[in-house]
């Protein structure tokens, strides 16, 4: 493995009642990793440190003009007290997409899962295991050099911080009710939809609180064309089930390519469902859902896993679906999945990965 330095806090922090409702991303550990770089001499100084404040000059790039990405994953325990992640190699691929998009430079996918996998070591008492909580993993990279000329930097910060985390809806696993933005987009194909860069979310914002005011938990995001075709939710992807398909939208460039979204079709298609990925429109789930085809809708995300949708409100008209309650469909990916995710039931798919077992492996 590169050099990594571990520097341990000393002053650690009182660890909270993972009983008690943790929210989502309130607190955080002791530790944290983080790593320079720097044109010319490339990734370095990689370190697991005290978690801190970080200052920088005011005219730093990512204060600026928003070059950053991140990625979010979760770390659990299984009954041996072992950690696990879970296909934590995809996060980091995806993490080396955003770079390319972004103009950031690539990190080594197998040191960060290695630094990552040392971080996780030293903090495994901050994995909650009550159930429905975890330790929500967030590796970002930004831009850090003092400029205000609109080009790349030529310095980067990548760090990585550890939150204990419960449901991140507060209403839990209770259905939510989505509102179809059909003015505002989140991202047309060639734009950064398809990354996880940072500017997508504070561009979201605006949205998300209108989406609240008209009493909804999330927007559903329609295309930025035609203000037609479904493309996803505020902070998940999304799949509708009509006459016992299940139905999300196909990646054309402006949606998350989401790991969840991804593991659901799989396992759906390993299943026997039928799974499309296809557009569309929000005509064709209306329709469905005024002849009773449409059964069901759900969001899929890391820190959302698998959410059920009770209804949507398109053009002020409110629409239940089914009973207003979790699906069947979506029951059974919330429960596979995280059986999977907490090592309770087999992983015929190989996407555990075994934080534990690796370390002893490798001594
Ligand atoms: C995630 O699901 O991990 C996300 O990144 C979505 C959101 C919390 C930004």
């Amino acid at each position: 493995m590169q050099n990594l330095k571990i520097i341990l806090n000393t002053n650690l922090k009182k660890k909270p009642d993972a009983t008690t409702k943790l929210g989502f991303g309130k607190k955080f550990t002791d530790h944290m990793f983080t790593m320079i770089y720097k044109e010319g001499k490339g990734w370095h100084n990689a370190q697991i440190q005290p978690y801190s404040h970080i200052a920088f000059d005011p005219a730093t790039t990512i204060f600026h003009y928003a070059q950053g990405i991140f990625e979010g994953l979760k770390a659990y325990k299984n009954e041996k007290d072992e950690i696990l992640l879970f296909r934590p190699e995809e996060n980091f691929k995806r993490l080396n997409a955003s770079a390319r998009r972004m103009c950031i430079p690539e990190i080594d996918e197998k040191f960060a899962l290695q630094a990552l996998s040392k971080l996780l070591e030293i903090e495994k008492d901050w994995i909650p295991t009550a159930e429905g909580t975890s330790l929500y993993i967030r590796p970002s990279i930004i831009a850090t050099n003092v400029a205000l000329g609109v080009h790349p930097s030529i310095e980067y910060l990548f760090f990585i911080i550890l939150s204990p985390v419960g449901s991140y809806y507060k209403k839990g696993l209770a259905p939510i009710k989505l509102l179809v933005e059909d003015f505002y987009v989140r991202a047309a194909v060639g734009g950064t939809g398809a990354v996880k860069c940072i500017g997508n979310y504070g561009a979201s914002l605006k949205v998300a609180e209108n989406a609240i005011q008209h009493g909804c938990d999330q927007v559903l995001w329609l295309d930025a064309n035609e203000h037609k075709y479904l493309e996803e939710v505020g902070s998940m992807n999304i799949f509708v089930v009509i006459d016992d398909t299940v139905i999300t939208p196909a990646l054309t460039g402006s949606i998350l390519p989401g790991i969840t979204r991804k593991s659901c079709i799989e396992l759906l298609r390993a299943s026997g469902y039928r799974v499309e990925e296809r557009d569309i429109s929000i005509e064709e789930v209306i329709d469905a859902q005024e002849t009773g085809s449409l059964t069901e809708m759900f969001g899929s995300g890391t820190a959302a896993v698998v959410s059920p949708v009770g209804s949507f409100q398109y053009k002020y008209k409110e629409y239940t679906i089914g009973n207003g309650c979790m699906g069947q469909v979506a029951q059974f990916l919330y429960s596979v999945l995280t059986g999977m995710q907490y090592g309770k039931i087999e992983d015929k798919f190989n996407w555990s990965y075994n934080v534990t077992k690796k370390a002893k492996q490798e001594i």
